[in-house]
């Protein structure tokens, strides 16, 4: 059968915007490489960015847990759900982000649709930055409050709005990723929160991309802004599912916050709580997070020195997180270089629209404390001899 998505997947392939996922399997002996098609690959395509997704340690505190409390959670939370795990990972979640309480969701991208849909509704304004993660985006179009987008990173832009707008709405909060998932450069969350202040809003943070990694011993970066400093409230969001190298979401808030998310988020009401494998996993590669800290030392300093490098080769990236985006521009350049890449034994992705506007496509390199000095002076070799054209 020749389906309606038929001419439309050929448009894609031919502007080099289709998508297919690559059979990978895991390397036997080294957490830092997959095999591809029987070949070792360099991994720099991975979130793992502590290198904590293959420890044994965190295998064996998910086996524990499962068989004392399942492998699956049966039920949501609000249902029979809600089981030890989660309970003792929700108070360490709170420790970790400096909040009274925490909650969690089977993925971080469930987390974010139940924060912006419990906390916005309809006669309420969102502003979301222009760069914000997908997850952030639908929950603002599924909370049927009024949308704006402010310019990346701008405070002066969502000041703007909010001077013009935030009269003729109930409640007004400002939405952003901490780093942004694609470019790895970091919000400016000590204005923004300036700007929340100003015109009553409150913030929500979505730390995917800092936890474990940045911020005051790992703890994210809205971890350095004073508690008091959106009095309307100060909303952070993270994943179990990159640095913690498990699976699940979570909320930060204050008591009263969470008590909401429980009554009013959608994807945590009904869905099934996160299986207790992954919350037993999450909890120990937390406690790691916080007792092995070269972890974070190692993986933001080779993110420093292939920034370096790339800076040296005319092509700065922006921001300290571990994520470093090489921009192509066409599409079809950024997958001739993630071909070129590949061709070396380098596992490094092509992000393409939608996952970053039309004409924005690059080489988004990931790193991990698992990778070894002469992984990332490998991939540096093949980052210099990048072909100027996509044939
Ligand atoms: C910024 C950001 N937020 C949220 C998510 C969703 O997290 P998860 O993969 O745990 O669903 C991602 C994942 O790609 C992300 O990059």
């Amino acid at each position: 059968m020749r389906g309606f998505w038929a001419d439309e997947l050929d448009q894609r392939r031919q502007g080099g915007l289709y998508r297919f996922r690559k059979a990978v399997s895991p390397h036997p002996s080294d957490p830092a490489r997959v095999l591809w098609r029987g070949r070792p690959l360099v991994n720099f395509a991975s979130n793992d960015y502590l290198g904590l997704a293959r420890d044994p340690r965190l295998a064996a505190a998910a086996a524990r847990a499962q068989r004392r409390e399942g492998t699956g959670a049966g039920a949501s939370p609000l249902v029979s759900g809600w089981l030890p795990v989660h309970r003792s990972l929700e108070r360490r979640l709170a420790e970790h982000a400096g909040t009274d309480a925490s909650l969690v969701f089977p993925s971080g991208f469930a987390a974010n649709l139940a924060a912006v849909t419990a906390l916005a509704g309809p006669g309420d304004l969102v502003l979301s930055d222009a760069l914000n993660h997908a997850s952030l985006v639908d929950g603002c179009r599924l909370s049927r409050a009024r949308v704006e987008v402010f310019a990346h990173a701008d405070p002066s832009s969502a000041d703007g709005i909010l001077s013009r707008c935030r009269g003729s709405f109930r409640r007004a909060w400002i939405i952003t990723d901490s780093v942004f998932s694609m470019d790895g450069d970091e919000a400016p969350l000590a204005d923004l929160a300036v700007v929340a202040r100003r015109h009553d809003a409150g913030l929500i943070v979505d730390e995917a991309h800092a936890t474990g990694v940045l911020g005051p011993r790992g703890r994210g970066l809205s971890a350095s802004l004073p508690m008091d400093a959106v009095p309307a409230g100060l909303v952070r969001v993270g994943t179990l599912s990159k640095a913690l190298g498990a699976q699940g979401g979570f909320v930060a808030a204050d008591r009263g916050t969470i008590r909401w998310i429980v009554n009013q988020g959608r994807s945590y009401m009904f869905s099934t709580a996160l299986a207790p494998g992954s919350a037993a996993a999450a909890r120990a590669a937390l406690r790691l997070s916080h007792a092995e800290p070269w972890r974070r030392e190692r993986v933001l300093a080779l993110a420093g020195r292939l920034r370096d490098f790339m800076a040296g080769l005319g092509r700065p990236a922006p921001g300290d997180s571990a994520i470093v985006p090489v921009i192509a521009g066409p599409e079809r350049l950024a997958m001739a270089w993630a071909g070129h890449c590949l061709d070396r034994g380098w596992l490094v992705p092509a992000i393409r629209h939608p996952s970053v506007p039309r004409g924005g496509a690059r080489l988004r390199v990931s790193l991990s404390a698992d990778h070894s000095d002469d992984d990332l002076a490998g991939l540096m070799e093949a980052l210099a001899t990048l072909p100027e054209t996509e044939a």
